[in-house]
């Protein structure tokens, strides 16, 4: 089994003025000096600069929170993967839980914006994940694989291992819930699985877990053996307890 570099992600949501996130890179940066993994930091558009230049000369890399499928035009409010690119923005998170549920974030969209993002240099982190109904329904499984099934239609099958992809299940998003190690291993080996049967390098792609993952319960998810890394949300917010996370990675 290939070796994967793990990859904790900061996932700020629409937190952090640019003050803020200066504050937050100027206190993580020699908490995770030594670090081995892949850490990223995914800030509000308004705060990409500040991160960007503080991080230069450091592993850390930068990813948006979203971007416009086109690469201009009358979008209004939109940005797009050049825009992020030139910015030195090297990644962007698509197709979150909260945009599909609060901004009808859908699969079609989802599936321009995941090559255009490639084609733009720009590493997706692609977010699937079913709701409680759909667990409770037994329908995790489907959901899963028509997600990553349709957001990833235009992807060939040698650009898969180029796209991390975050299993987020949407009641352990914000809640507090988090799932356990034995349905994010499931999930995980599960999405492994599908991106192997369409023919991708599946064992070279990363597969995060994201949904209260805490300095508490970071270790024991890490260690899963599909589970590459996190998507963290709200303990992403203190830079101690985001190094704590990056910290169990190397553990
Ligand atoms: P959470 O968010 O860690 O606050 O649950 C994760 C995410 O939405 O990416």
């Amino acid at each position: 089994m290939p070796e994967r570099t793990p990859y904790i992600a900061a996932n700020w949501k629409m937190h952090k003025t640019v003050a803020e996130a200066g504050e937050f890179v100027d206190a993580l940066l020699p908490q995770i000096a030594a670090t081995q993994s892949d850490v990223v930091i995914c800030p509000p558009f308004t705060a990409l600069t500040a991160v960007v230049e503080r991080r230069y000369g450091t592993a850390v890399k930068v990813a948006a929170q979203n971007m416009h499928e086109e690469d201009s035009g009358a979008f209004t409010g939109e940005v797009s993967a050049p825009m992020l690119a030139e910015l030195d923005v090297e990644a962007v998170v698509l197709g979150h839980s909260e945009r599909r549920q609060f901004f009808a974030e859908t699969d079609e969209a989802l599936a321009r914006k995941v090559p255009a993002a490639l084609a733009a240099g720009l590493e997706p982190i692609l977010c699937v994940g079913e709701s409680e109904e759909a667990r409770d329904g037994g329908q995790t499984e489907e959901v899963l694989e028509r997600q990553l099934q349709a957001d990833l239609a235009e992807v060939s099958d040698e650009d898969i291992a180029k796209v991390v992809i975050a299993y987020e299940p949407i009641w352990a998003i914000g809640t507090g819930k988090v799932a356990t190690a034995e349905q994010a291993q499931e999930a995980c080996a599960f999405i492994r699985d599908v991106l192997r049967a369409r023919g991708a390098a599946a064992d070279d792609v990363r597969i995060l877990y994201g949904g209260s993952v805490k300095p508490g319960n970071a270790a024991e998810l890490l260690a899963l053996p599909d589970v590459d890394g996190a998507l963290v949300g709200g303990a992403s917010l203190d830079a101690e307890s985001f190094a704590q996370i990056v910290g169990a990675a190397a553990a």
